[in-house]
């Protein structure tokens, strides 16, 4: 069945991809964007399925009516670095609660939502502590929602494979962060947006949260590995003791919003995450969605390869 869905973080990476998923599946779309030229950036060649509702989730009055005559809402927006008032607190939880506001004031029922695995009571990241408050408000909303919990998701226009592939290129060290037996379980962006697309129409998971994972659970340095390896190069791995992460970062979050008006790529707070598993169970998405995540190597090889 063919549904309007509204759509907020549709621009970027997961949500380019969430889109294109629900625009093949027919359903119709409308995107919240802070540029009105952002549909270029989803697909040059959009035409009726898909509409631009130009507004900014941290100003509620630019998204008042936005969801008139919309069936469903897909929630994709947060951020992993904080700049100015772009704040995890403002982004995650307040945002959450502008948006189910506005969906059950429009006669919405059906709320998708994006958090991330590892956000839990009492996390220790301020993005986990977050996403936490954001789930509780999306659970306590009175929503039909589903919440999904990717881990590390990677894909052809990824921040972090991409990010690395990039210092690989220009490098002959490789820097290491973390914990070096934290793991992750990377899932392609594909089955992501898979998921989200199939959860429209599936009733069974309404009121249900699923953690999306790959089918491996990998160091970074083992991912490095992999990647420098897909890339045909060799490279020397080195690990960057925590306290000169830590100053780095400081660094970088100070330097990047006077420089380039924007978050740094590398913040204290992702140390903190950068510091525990993030690991799940993606069986119970895998069984209702119906997809099969491929290994990380296989699913790098597709833009990595030389
Ligand atoms: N990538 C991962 O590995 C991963 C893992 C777990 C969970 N997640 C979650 O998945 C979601 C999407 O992540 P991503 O990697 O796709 O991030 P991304 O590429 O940075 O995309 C963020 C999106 O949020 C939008 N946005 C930011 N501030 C906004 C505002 N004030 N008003 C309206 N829109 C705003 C951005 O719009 P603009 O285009 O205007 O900037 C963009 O569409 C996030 O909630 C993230 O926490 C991601």
């Amino acid at each position: 069945m063919q549904r309007r869905v509204f759509v907020t973080g549709g621009t970027g990476f997961v949500g380019r991809a969430v889109v294109r998923a629900l625009l093949s599946g027919g359903h119709h779309i409308r995107i919240l964007a802070r540029n009105p030229c952002a549909l270029r950036k989803i697909n040059p060649f959009a035409s009726g399925s898909i509409e631009l509702w130009h507004g900014d989730i941290l100003k509620p009055s630019t998204i008042e009516g936005a969801m008139n005559q919309i069936d469903a809402v897909v929630h994709l927006v947060g951020i992993i670095s904080e700049v100015g008032n772009v704040t995890f607190e403002n982004l995650h939880s307040r945002a959450t609660k502008t948006m189910t506001k506005i969906a059950r004031d429009a006669g919405i029922r059906r709320f998708i939502h994006m958090s991330a695995l590892g956000t839990r009571p009492g996390a220790v990241s301020h993005y986990h502590q977050t996403k936490w408050a954001a789930e509780e408000v999306v659970r306590t909303s009175g929503l039909d929602y589903t919440i999904f919990r990717p881990s590390l998701v990677y894909g052809p226009e990824d921040h972090f494979v991409n990010l690395f592939a990039q210092i690989i290129r220009h490098s002959p060290f490789v820097p290491l962060l973390g914990r070096p037996t934290a793991l992750f379980q990377p899932v392609p962006v594909d089955c992501v947006a898979r998921a989200f697309e199939r959860a429209l129409a599936a009733q069974t998971s309404t009121g249900q949260v699923y953690d999306l994972c790959g089918p491996e659970r990998l160091t970074l340095e083992a991912m490095m590995k992999q990647i420098i390896a897909t890339m045909g190069r060799r490279r020397i791995l080195v690990r960057i003791p925590q306290r000169l992460a830590r100053l780095q970062a400081r660094l970088l979050e100070w330097l990047y919003p006077v420089l380039f008006n924007k978050a740094s790529p590398l913040s204290r707070d992702q140390l903190v995450m950068l510091q525990e598993d993030n690991i799940g169970n993606g069986e119970a998405a895998e069984a209702a969605f119906g997809f099969r995540a491929s290994s990380f190597q296989e699913g790098i090889k597709s833009y990595l390869a030389p």
